[in-house]
């Protein structure tokens, strides 16, 4: 998978920056160089400036750099090697692929060839649609009774299938073809016959698009009161309801402008507010928000609101969008729970109450903070010692989902006042604080990865957990790269390099140990197969983000590895000789006879 230099730098000369960044954000030619308002924050003046002689763009106003490779990474929130491959086809080259097999390479060429066609044949359903619905006055009635101006239903490609088994067979002569099976339009009977039939019939039509503007499947919603209200596409190889997020594309611009997101339930409730001004909604398609949607989301804007209904399903809805939001709410983010009045949608109630009233709401949002404990109290008697004991227990696996960071360090203060104790006193019966160890034998340098998984008794947690949460360094996060990059790294650790990376505080250290079950059991996998096997995993969100945000410089080697954990080990090392004086400073005199064991640089 390792991409070479050469060939980056090659493809970075022949690539564009002005013209690629062009694409997405107008430019002026102010110099030697041009400028446009930054994608990446919202302002009113120009502060981002493309340099065609550096081929980097930088912006002054909130510090966004890089080249052609991590401005398109960031704006279509595709990986780093899949946005490589695409830059390199737009260009006539040919990615050098040294690690994967002709068979891996045939299969991953006739995957992005299939995927070509399936959104050329979505594409085409599309447009049929959007034109049967020009011919469609019920159609056009429905959509207006709820208020929608053509404006807008151009804007989001809104439009009619119509009555009848095949109208698809009118856009396509082939009716037979299997990709409009596999796209989702057609269906084939489970009966003997086998007949095909289109999916969509007789409803509105809302097609969902990628990122890149490309229609990857569809709502569609009956005119009247039937059942289903809505069908939506099947997963397919370019659909999969956990990843994408109704109006994304459409609402880019927006976000920008109104400098957060807003996340509903509804495909009309997004079209419904653009009506309103307020470009700025997504919506999930019918199922619990991802940690991928919002990591998707955090790659336009650092500010999340969701919206939900206020009965129990939205109450629901809510807390899984917690947890999924939890892990990406670095300090620099805000995240915030929208609750409407039990009658109401963000549809009803901004034609109902005015979008002003809407607005409001926002403002008046929960904060992700105020969420966490509200979650966490939600069925605990707070005025016994027994609920506010179950309060903490619940408040903990929450509480251990966020970042390090102020907020975390705040919140962690929250809990504890509640609870009616200590900070620091939380702090150690959540395993986060040293106390003076009692006695122990384990050496900590030594532990091999299975052990990591067994329960820790507390004098071990305490043996093994240092400082607990620190941010993790970009030096560990590189081994992190290095080894979910290069199938063959982890093999050649020791076991004591590998109990280091296991015992480093969450979530690295699980992410090394999850690593290493995965080697026991499956042996070198490439980062494509270990990307499936994170699929829905809790430490999903944080490894692609890990890997996607680190420096592209992909030239790893064992050396610098190795490199790494020498510096690793070298560090564990001296904080624990800082720790055993504190703690023979303080009188502790077994401290003090392991410290005096210890030489004064870690023994090679
Ligand atoms: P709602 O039932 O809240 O509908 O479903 P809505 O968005 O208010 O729709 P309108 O205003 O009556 O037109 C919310 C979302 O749940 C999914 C859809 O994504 C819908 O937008 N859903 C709902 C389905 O997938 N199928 C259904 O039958 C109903
Ligand atoms: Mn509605």
């Amino acid at each position: 998978m390792a991409i070479p230099q050469h060939f980056l730098q090659e493809l970075l000369a022949r690539a564009d920056i002005v013209e690629i960044v062009g694409r997405y954000v107008p430019l002026k030619k102010t110099g030697a160089n041009f400028s446009g308002l930054c994608p990446f924050h919202g302002e009113k003046t120009p502060s981002f400036t493309v340099s065609p002689s550096k081929q980097f763009y930088h912006c002054f106003g909130c510090g966004k750099n890089g080249n052609a490779i991590g401005f398109l990474m960031d704006h279509t929130g595709a990986g780093f090697v899949e946005t490589v491959h695409e830059l390199a086809q737009q260009y006539g080259l040919q990615v050098p692929e040294d690690e994967r097999s002709p068979a891996e390479r045939a299969r991953a060429a006739e995957q992005t060839e299939q995927r070509a066609s399936l959104t050329d044949v979505l594409a085409r359903a599309a447009d049929a649609w959007r034109k049967q619905l020009k011919a469609s006055p019920r159609a056009i009635d429905y959509l207006k009774r709820r208020g929608l101006s053509g404006q807008v239903a151009r804007q989001f490609g809104l439009g009619y299938a119509p009555e009848g088994w095949r109208g698809l067979a009118s856009v396509f002569p082939d009716y037979a073809d299997p990709l409009l099976v596999e796209s989702g339009l057609v269906i084939v009977s489970e009966d003997d016959e086998g007949k095909r039939y289109d999916r969509f019939r007789d409803r509105i039509m809302f097609p969902i698009r990628s990122v890149k503007g490309e229609v990857i499947g569809f709502g569609g919603r009956v005119l009247g009161d039937d059942k289903p209200k809505y069908l939506n596409s099947p997963e397919t190889p370019v659909f999969h309801k956990g990843r994408e997020l109704y109006g994304l594309f459409e609402a880019r611009t927006a976000l920008r402008e109104q400098g957060y997101a807003l996340v509903v339930e509804g495909y009309m409730d997004v079209v419904a507010l653009a009506q309103q001004g307020l470009g700025n909604a997504v919506a999930t398609l019918g199922t619990a928000c991802t940690p991928e949607h919002v990591h998707k989301l955090f790659r336009f804007t650092d500010h999340i609101v969701f919206s939900f209904d206020g009965d129990a399903a939205g109450r629901r809805a809510a807390h899984k969008a917690l947890e999924a939001a939890l892990p990406l709410a670095t300090d620099t983010r805000s995240v915030k729970f929208l609750f409407l009045p039990p009658e109401h949608d963000p549809d009803s109630f901004v034609r109902a109450e005015g979008v002003e009233a809407f607005a409001q709401a926002v403002r008046d949002a929960v904060p992700l903070s105020r969420f966490l404990l509200d979650a966490a109290a939600e069925d605990c008697d707070l005025q016994t010692a027994e609920g506010r004991s179950r309060f903490a227990a619940r408040a903990r696996p929450l509480w251990q989902l966020l970042p390090t960071g102020a907020l975390a360090a705040q919140l962690l203060g929250d809990i504890a006042a509640q609870v009616q104790i200590g900070t620091h006193e939380l702090e150690q019966l959540w395993g986060l604080r040293r106390t003076p160890p009692a006695r122990s034998e384990n050496n900590s340098y030594s532990r091999s990865p299975h052990k990591a998984r067994e329960p820790k008794t507390p004098a071990r947690a305490v043996a093994v957990r240092h400082a607990p949460r620190r941010a993790p360094s970009p030096r560990v996060s590189r081994a992190l790269q290095i080894v979910l990059t290069e199938p063959s790294a982890w093999d050649r650790l020791t076991q004591s390099d590998q109990g280091l990376l296991c015992d480093l505080p969450a979530p690295l250290g699980a992410l090394f140990t999850w690593l290493a079950g995965q080697h026991l059991e499956h042996g070198p996998q490439p980062w494509s197969a270990l990307r499936e096997a994170l699929r829905g995993h809790g430490h999903e969100a944080f490894a692609v983000e890990l890997l996607e945000r680190l420096p592209p410089d992909i030239e790893s080697d064992a050396e610098e590895l190795s490199r790494i954990l020498t510096l690793e080990h070298d560090a564990r090392y001296a904080a624990e000789r800082q720790r055993l004086a504190a703690a023979a400073a303080a009188g502790d005199t077994a401290a003090y006879a392991r410290l005096r064991e210890m030489p004064v640089t870690r023994p090679r």
